[in-house]
């Protein structure tokens, strides 16, 4: 192997044109899903207070959006729903005219192919905030899996492309993928949440969809930070199970399980780069304490690199701008 002074590593990084010539990976719009909080009301798009230039947008002001998101060229939208009310069972999530519901029709009859995905789970529609049905203080995982299945059928019933189970219950896979088969739908793709980790930076998420768990917490579910092993049986169990996409969240931590997803499976694997993710990046952006668009740009790359194929990111329309800027 050659070395220094033979070896100059920096031969190729000299001029702008050479570094572009041997670039391993390239970002582009088509990488980006972008995530929508849609809501009930009139004339409403109101800044989530945690997360700077995010919104919870009433239908009547999805259209404008939903243009601007094709226009950028980002291929799809990741649906997540406030409901008019919050119960025991979180039946808005399931309710053939709920909000994401109303929103999928809106959506798909103004842009058909922009891919509209929708998260599956009851988080945002139960009172308690937890991601399922409650047994005693406990959540019960087998009878949250029909209520799920609901969810999804209602979901594809109103036109989404793709179905994104959040919930991390055991079995949620393949109940869904059932559901959707004996239903007709087995062509839908499930893009499964299958490691998502017990993570503290989805807190601006959940004070943009007032989803915390009113009791206790979520890692009877969701996996430990600290088990990266366990995120890949995660991972291949929903393979298993029949997911057509799997998914790491959130992405900056958590990239090595990116990166060993990557080496093991040959499946597409998305990324979601989480609320905390982003808002840390805003507040210190906001500061000018790191130059934004660098920043968004270096991070959504790595994630890239590490092995993700798709990448859910709350920066996908400001990066689509920056990228065509570029060319
Ligand atoms: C619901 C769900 C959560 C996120 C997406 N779907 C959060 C949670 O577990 O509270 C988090 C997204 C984010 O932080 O951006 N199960």
């Amino acid at each position: 192997m050659a070395t220094y002074p033979q070896l100059r590593l920096r031969r190729l990084r000299n001029t702008a044109p050479l570094r572009a010539l041997v670039r391993e990976t390239k970002l582009t719009t088509e990488d980006l899903i972008y995530p929508i909080f849609v809501t009930h009301g009139r004339d409403l798009r109101k800044e989530v207070t945690s997360m700077p230039g995010i919104y919870h947008l009433s239908l009547d002001n999805l259209l404008d959006e939903v243009a601007e998101i094709k226009k950028l060229g980002i291929p799809g939208v990741l649906l997540f729903g406030l409901p008019k009310q919050k119960d025991s069972l979180g039946s808005e999530a399931y309710e053939e005219h709920g909000i994401v519901q109303e929103a999928i029709h809106v959506i798909k009859q103004a842009i058909p192919d922009l891919l509209v995905i929708t998260d599956v789970c009851l988080c945002q529609y139960t009172d308690h905030g937890h991601c399922g049905v409650l047994n005693g203080g406990y959540v019960d995982n087998d009878r949250t899996l029909e209520l799920y299945s609901r969810t999804a059928i209602s979901h594809v019933k109103a036109g989404a492309d793709i179905i994104a189970p959040s919930g991390m219950m055991d079995g949620e896979i393949k109940a869904i993928r059932a559901t959707l088969d004996h239903e007709g739908f087995n062509h839908t793709p499930i893009m499964a949440y299958s490691a998502k980790h017990a993570s503290s930076f989805y807190g601006p998420f959940r004070l943009a969809a007032s989803s915390s768990p009113q009791f206790g917490d979520r890692r009877s579910y969701q996996t430990d930070p600290a088990n990266g092993r366990m995120a890949l049986r995660e991972l291949q169990a929903d393979i298993d199970e029949g997911a057509d996409i799997i998914m790491v969240k959130p992405a900056i931590s958590y990239l090595d399980v990116i990166a060993r997803a990557r080496d093991r499976l040959d499946y597409p694997i998305a990324a979601y780069n989480v609320s905390g993710e982003y808002s840390m990046v805003k507040a210190a952006a906001e500061n000018e304490w790191i130059h934004e668009e660098t920043v968004v740009l270096e991070i959504l790359t790595s994630i890239k690199r590490a092995g993700a194929d798709i990448i859910v990111t709350y920066h996908a329309k400001q990066a689509a701008r920056w990228l065509l800027n570029e060319r």
